[in-house]
């Protein structure tokens, strides 16, 4: 049934988009990804799929859903869900948790480290990279020579473009904003090519990036000694999220860190398997302790993380 009274145009392409075609849409996006489409996000929806329906010659989203979900409209599903994902990311976001990977986790992944030991971290839903740049960052600079020690980071993201990003590890002048002094060196080339940075190879060598949707079985096996998990599942319903939660904890090592995103929850099912370390960074209770100054950071923090 088209709308068109209440509809949503795109202003180039004054394509409308039907109630029934914007649930279809929802709901695939629900099923394929795990993410919920707000009330009255038809907007966005238009906004972000109409340039896909000229090249293909369609002119309603019910043709295009058709083909979408035909046997031969697997590479449109997959540009629509990437289309669809929010990507929003800086480097350093949510600065606390690379202070406490610093201060409190470095000193332990290099111990380990330079004892033969394998250290691996996951920053799982990485985007375009800023966040794992940002952790190698950390890592080069508490560890300069850390490629000759058994030490990887994975990166993950269902879209397979904004991956694709990542890997290329280029960015814009105005990213330095982000980045606190002393980092620079140890994420970019000296060198730029004009309004381009590019990520050094020391940073970009010690990371692997691999397609992954949380809705999928996950082709990981862990254990991570570190996860950052952080600003995806707000876009997800509580029981999504929870599979999730659950899934990671299975895959963190018996002493590791989970880092989520600021405005995200664990839920009680996890909240007696894991605790609160720092704001919105857990570990399991029964982990080996770190140092007394994390200890008493650790009581500062309060249940509101939780
Ligand atoms: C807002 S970004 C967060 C990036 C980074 N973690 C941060 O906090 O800045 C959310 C990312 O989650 C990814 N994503 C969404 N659904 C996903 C799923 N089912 N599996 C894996 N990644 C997903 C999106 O593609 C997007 O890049």
């Amino acid at each position: 049934m088209s709308i068109p009274s209440q509809g949503f145009q795109s202003e180039l392409l004054a394509i409308d988009i039907s109630q029934d075609a914007f649930d279809n849409i929802s709901s695939i996006l629900k099923d394929k990804t795990g993410i919920c489409l707000y009330e009255g996000a038809e907007r966005l929806v238009v906004s972000r799929l109409s340039k896909f329906l000229k090249p293909l010659s369609f002119t309603t989203f019910e043709e295009y859903l058709q083909h979408v979900l035909s046997p031969n409209g697997a590479p449109e599903l997959e540009q629509m869900i990437n289309a669809l994902t929010t990507n929003t990311t800086r480097f350093f976001r949510e600065r606390g948790h690379f202070d406490l990977l610093e201060n409190q986790i470095m000193p332990h992944l290099i111990e380990k480290a330079r004892n033969g030991e394998r250290v691996r971290i996951w920053s799982a839903a990485c985007s375009s990279g800023e966040e794992v740049y940002s952790i190698a960052s950390v890592i080069l600079k508490c560890l300069p020579n850390a490629a000759d020690y058994d030490l990887r980071i994975l990166a993950t993201d269902i879209d397979s473009d904004i991956l694709e990003e990542a890997n290329a590890g280029e960015y814009r002048l105005s990213a330095l904003e982000d980045v606190p002094p002393g980092y620079a060196e140890f994420i970019f080339e000296k060198e730029q090519s004009g309004e381009i940075l590019k990520i050094r190879p020391q940073a970009r060598d010690l990371i692997s990036f691999r397609y992954l949707n949380f809705m999928d079985p996950w082709p990981v096996s862990g254990p991570f000694d570190v996860i950052f998990c952080r600003n995806v599942t707000i876009y997800m319903d509580e029981a999504t999220q929870m599979r999730i939660w659950a899934g990671l904890e299975k895959v963190l090592h018996p002493d590791g860190f989970l880092f989520i995103g600021h405005s995200e929850r664990i839920g009680p099912s996890l909240s007696n398997r894991l605790e609160l370390f720092g704001p919105t960074a857990f570990r399991r209770p029964q982990a080996i302790s770190l140092n007394s100054t994390s200890i008493m950071e650790k009581q500062n923090v309060t249940s509101q993380y939780t």
